[in-house]
Parts: C-alpha cells; structure tokens; sequence
C-alpha cells in the first residue's frame, strides 16, 4: 500500500475494520468454543477477556499503527522500531509479517471450503445424505493416504486466492473498503434471516426433535463454574484474540492509513463491539440452534467435544437444511455466502501488512507487492491443501492461529506500557478521540493487560492433562506434572504420541507432516527476521550503531 494511501470514508474505514474482525471465527469457531466448554459457562470468562484484554488491546495496536504510520511505516517492523530506541525492537514487528502470510495460507483454504459449499448447496449436491462422505472426499481423507492430493479443493482454493490477490492488488479505498462495504452488511442480512429461521423452528415442524431454544439458552445461560476452570479461560482468551483479529499486525496496518490526528478510540471500540454483536448475538443464533433443533443438545454438545469447531458448519447443516424443502439450497446459499464473505473481508486483512512491508521498506509498487503476497500465500496453502490429511492443517491453526497472536500480544502490551511509556501511550490514544475514554483504562493498560496475557500465556505453556488442581497436587506429591498434549510444551515433546516419522513398512506418518510443518513454519519465520534486517541495513547504513551511540551519549 503506497505511503499516500488512505481510507475514503470513515463509515468504510469502520467497516473494514469490523470486516476484518467479522469472520470465520465468529461464525464458526465461536460456537465451536462456546459448545466444547460448557456453553454459559464460556461466556463470562470470555466476557472479562473481551473488557480486559480485548478492548485495552484494541486500543494499543490502533495507537502503534497510527503512531507508525506517522513515520511512513504501515508494518509491524518499522512501526515497533519507532516506539523506542532500541535495535530488537523491529524484530518483535517479525511477528506482524510472519502470521499475516502463514494465517492467510490456511484461512484463505477455510474459505475456499465455503466457496465450495456455496456452489454445492445450489447444485443440490448434498441430497438427505450423511455430508460426511463428501467433506472427507473433498479434503481428500478417504484416499486412505496422508499425501491425497484433493483436486477438487484445489481449484476452490486458487479461485478463492486469485479473487483476494486481484481485490488487494486495487488498494485499500478502491479493492478492501469497497468490498467491505457492501460485503458485511450483507452477511449481516443473511445472519439475521437464517437465525430467524432457525430459532422460529417448533417441534411441529418435520424431523424437529427440540427447541432451537434450549441450544440459545445453553449459550447464553451464563454460569459461574467456568470462572474456576483454567481451561476455559485459556479458550475464551484465545477466542477473543482471534475474533478480534489481536496479536497480529493487521489492525496496526489497517491503523496506520489514518490521518494523524484522525479518531482512533471511538473507531476500535465501534469496530470491536460490531464483532462482539455478530459473534455473540448472530453467531450464536444460527449454528448451534438448528442443530439442538434436529438434532437434539446432547448430540450437539458430543459433537462439538470432538471434532475441531470448524468442521461442524460443514458437517451438520447441510444436511439439517434439506429438511426445509425449497429453502433449502437458498438456505445452504445463505449460510455459505455469508461464511464467504465473511472469511473474505477477513482475509483481505492479512495481505495489506505484507505488501506494505515491500513497499515501505524495499520500494515495491502495489501491484508486486500483491502478486508477491499471493504466491507466498499459495505456496504455503499448496501445503496446507496437500497435506491436510496428515496434520498440517491444524498445525498451522495452532502455531499462527493461537500460539504466535499471544507471543506478540504480550510483547506488544509490556513495550506500549514500559519501552513507549504509558503517558505517551494514554495521550497517543486519546489524540483526536470522539470519546471518553474511561482513566480507568489507564490504570488497565498499564497492568492488568500485561498480567492478564502473561498469565494466558504461561497458561498455554504448561496447560496440564486434566484438573490443574490435581496437577498441583501431583507436583506436590513428586510425581510431576502431568503435561497435557494440547499444551504448547507438550505439542514440542510430542507428549503421549507414539511411533516416529516412518512406520514399520517404512511409510512416512503424521509426525512426519507435523514436524515437517513446524520446520516450514520456522523457516518462514527466519526468512522474515532476515528480510527486516536486510530492510534496515540497506535504509541506512549504520543507522543502528547511530542510535546505539545516541542513547549512550544521553545516558552519559
Ligand atoms: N478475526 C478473524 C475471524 O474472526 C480472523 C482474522 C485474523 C482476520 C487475522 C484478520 C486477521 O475470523
């Protein structure tokens, strides 16, 4: 994105950014979450991260993007570099890149999957049939191969990254806002049409075994036991990261397009609780209650316990559609479209920080920067599509999808507070607010972000098999901890796994997938860390032994 770009309109700008918030994660994965822990039990954990974390976080990435932008800088790199004096700093900018380009690998392939499903669902490939069989076929897990090679998504996955390339490859004001403009009050309608829909469903109606109700109420009834469970504190912080799009240098891009002394308190919170509506209110009201519906809660709250949360989209509501005769591919139609657009408008997000990353720092025109983008994107998917059947997949979901957002995040929380400063902080914030922004704030920002992510991520290191309170008293009584597979320690030593890389007949397995993934994804990151120092040796020559020579004639 040239350096004179900017957003035309502050409604499109506010929707861009609420349409980068507004995704598959609301849809898809918010439900998902919600099910697996207890449903109303989920709900106040996640409601104190949204206030404590998620809207203080809001605010600081907005303040770093504008405050770098101010300096011509629209990535993470070149805007960490600026909030203090110190060399490392544009290393944590590292961040801002690397998830962008491996998130955008695997998203864009979720929302190929709905592209897919849209053209499905009108073709009426679905039937009554069980959905199963179709969506392991068109992910190419039948093939009884981990190197399946599936075709057919393929070709939905290039047409999906084709279609955002050339979108971005227009700019930010005439491809991104443009499309977000017309794009989320769009699925907004879609949403509302297929939770009325669902939730007017009677047990009078054909095949209904429930209220769709009684799947609302299992959401929404909020219950103070999740209070006392780490695990879902750890999955409501991780929800709120990802809805909200935190921890990964798109906000700070998107913030970085501002005017200096244009708004930026009053557009993150309009954009934040814009999410919260869609996520809380329409998220909830179309997926879980036409399944209860049709299917019964105890079947929804098994299936969800299961399998990963985006798959139940795909899995259940084709089906449950053709119980609604006519309506049935328009409902189909609706439901994809509007996971279409909303993935869309999301993904549009990842591309801008890594194309403005060319263009600020090596000069590159839009144009490039877009192609550039998109074939790192599709070499990186091209794995993803491949070797979804082995495990790749998910290892991206979890290495750029949840564990890197809260690495930046808590990096990003201590130097806002303690490298930039929080008087600098508080007033870069609050500069040309339309709003109060409550001092209590202040006070939050300052120390109860930082905390708050640091304990999320110390959490998510060590997360322990079962209870924490019996891993405590397993430590207590020397038998150690009790480390849980999922944890990211645990992912690294391949706790409880068994076998290695080649079985008996010397065929390769899943660890192999799975290793070979992190080894790729590491590399991505290594080749990122290499291009921004090569950007700041060849802007200037010397500019950081400048600097290091300034601080040390200040402290003097
Ligand atoms: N917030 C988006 C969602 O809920 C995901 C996203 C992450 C979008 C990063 C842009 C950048 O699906």
């Amino acid at each position: 994105m040239a350096v004179q770009e900017r957003w035309a309109t502050r409604v499109g700008l506010v929707l861009a950014v609420a349409g980068n918030a507004v995704g598959l994660g609301n849809f898809l994965r918010f439900p998902a979450q919600a099910a697996q822990n207890g449903g109303g039990a989920f709900l106040i954990p996640y409601l104190v991260s949204f206030v404590l974390m998620g809207v203080p976080l809001l605010w600081v990435e907005w303040a770093i993007g504008r405050h770098g932008g101010k300096f011509g800088h629209h990535a993470a790199p070149g805007m960490f570099d600026r909030l203090g004096n110190k060399r490392w700093l544009k290393y944590i900018g590292v961040f801002g890149l690397f998830t962008n380009l491996t998130l955008a690998a695997y998203y864009c392939y979720l929302e190929s999957w709905t592209l897919a499903y849209v053209y499905h669902s009108v073709v009426g490939t679905f039937g009554t049939t069980d959905p199963k069989p179709f969506f392991d076929h068109y992910l190419g897990v039948t093939a009884g191969s981990i190197f399946a090679f599936p075709r057919e998504a393929f070709f939905w996955y290039s047409i999906t990254l084709a279609l955002n390339i050339f979108i971005l490859s227009r700019g930010l004001a005439r491809g991104v806002e443009l499309v977000c403009k017309y794009g989320l009050p769009s699925l907004m309608i879609f949403g509302v049409i297929l939770a009325i829909r669902g939730l007017t469903l009677t047990t009078d109606d054909p095949g209904v075994v429930e209220s769709p109700l009684a799947g609302l109420n299992f959401i929404w009834q909020p219950q103070v036991e999740g209070l006392l469970s780490p695990k879902t504190w750890l999955a409501a912080a991780g929800q709120v990261f990802f809805t909200l799009s935190l921890g990964m240098g798109s906000i700070h891009c998107y913030a970085a397009y501002v005017r200096e002394n244009d708004d930026i308190a009053l557009n993150a919170s309009a954009a934040g609780w814009t999410n919260e509506f869609v996520e809380v209110i329409i998220g909830s009201s179309i997926l879980i209650p036409i399944a209860t519906a049709y299917l019964g809660l105890d079947a929804v709250q098994s299936q969800t316990s299961g399998g990963s949360g985006f798959a139940m989209g795909f899995l259940t509501l084709p089906t449950l559609f053709n119980q609604w005769g006519w309506l049935a591919p328009v409902a189909g139609a609706l439901w994809f479209g509007l996971l279409f657009l909303a993935g869309l408008t999301s993904s549009l997000a990842m591309g801008p920080p890594v194309m403005a990353f060319l263009e600020d720092e090596f000069n590159w025109r839009r144009v490039p920067s877009a192609l550039t983008f998109g074939a790192g994107t599709f070499a990186l998917g091209f794995v993803c599509v491949w070797l979804y059947p082995g495990g790749s997949f998910d290892e991206f979901d979890f290495w750029t999808g949840t564990f890197s957002l809260v690495v930046f995040a808590l990096a990003e929380a201590f130097i806002f507070a303690y490298v930039f400063g929080m008087d600098r902080g508080w007033a870069e914030i609050t500069r040309g607010a339309d709003m109060n922004v409550p001092r209590v704030f202040r006070f939050v920002i300052k120390y109860v972000t930082p905390a708050f992510i640091l304990i999320i991520f110390i959490g998510s290191l060590i997360q322990p098999e079962g209870k924490w309170i019996n891993a405590f008293h397993s430590l207590s009584a020397g038998r150690g901890w009790p480390l849980s597979g999922g944890s990211v320690l645990g992912k690294v030593l391949h706790v409880g796994e068994q076998g290695g890389w080649f079985d008996e007949t010397g065929a390769p397995t899943r660890r192999l997938v799975i290793d070979g993934t992190r080894v790729l994804l590491s590399l991505v990151f290594i080749g990122c860390s290499f291009l921004v120092w090569k950007a700041w040796r060849k802007k200037a020559p010397g500019a950081d032994a400048a600097r290091g020579a300034e601080s040390f004639i200040r402290r003097g």
